[in-house]
């Protein structure tokens, strides 16, 4: 009798080694064209919403949970001068990000270190998750901890597909947490937006796309 072992989480996929990868993972799309125009298209509309919603200013401390290669912490770095902390899962992606950003005012932080400390010390003004939670094997547990490393009152703006695709031995999986729901337990919504048609590259990506703003209590 043979026997299949059920799907376990494993965010593999995320283990990159080169700018191209990385980018080919986080933007994805049919081809590296279409990648290239969602990072040319989407990155200044992100940027510039994350910049008004949060109320970034030069002086704000901010958290980007699950930075990527930082291409928003670079992005809101440039434009407003304030100082980012990246954390990730992935040492591969934590280490593009210094290079990427470029900026003594951009730190990247493990995963395993943010648990362990979501202030990340000092704590933050604001925080945001761009196309992060859908992945994360324990939203239940990643939620309440961005809350706790905001000052209360501060930010949090949460951009995810409306779908789950997490990371698993099998390739993409699905599993029984409601990312929305669950933010509702640890923020307090405050607004809605649409992701315009005309910044989605791919057919749906509008649709798909759950962009929420929350304060902490
Ligand atoms: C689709 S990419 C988005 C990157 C970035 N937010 C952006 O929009 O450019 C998802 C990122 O989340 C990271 N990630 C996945 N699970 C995570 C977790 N539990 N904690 C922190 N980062 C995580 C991955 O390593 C990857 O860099």
């Amino acid at each position: 009798m043979s026997t299949v072992d059920p799907p376990r989480y494993s965010p593999k996929v995320f283990d990159v080694t080169s700018e191209g990868e990385a980018r080919s993972i986080i933007l994805q799309g049919p081809t590296t064209g279409d990648t290239d125009e969602r990072w040319r298209r989407e990155t200044p509309w992100f940027g510039g919403l994350i910049q008004q919603a949060l109320g970034v200013l030069p002086g704000s401390r901010v958290l980007d949970f699950g930075c990527g290669i930082g291409r928003l912490s670079k992005w809101l770095i440039d434009a407003v001068g304030c100082r980012v902390v990246g954390v990730d899962i992935s040492a591969g992606m934590r280490r593009l990000a210094i290079d990427y950003v470029g900026s003594p005012r951009f730190t990247a932080v493990s995963y395993e270190d943010f648990r362990a400390d979501p202030a990340c010390g000092e704590g933050f003004d604001a925080a945001y998750a761009v196309y992060v939670l859908q992945h994360v094997e324990r939203p239940d547990e990643d939620l309440p901890a961005i809350a706790r490393g905001l000052r209360s009152g501060g930010r949090f703006l949460l951009a995810n597909s409306s779908a789950r695709w997490v990371p698993t031995t099998q390739g993409w999986g699905q599993d029984q947490f409601n990312v929305l729901a669950l933010a509702g337990q640890s923020f307090v919504g405050i607004h809605g937006y649409v992701f315009p048609k005309e910044i989605a590259v791919l057919d749906d990506l509008d649709t798909e796309t759950v962009i929420n703003l929350y304060r902490r209590p």
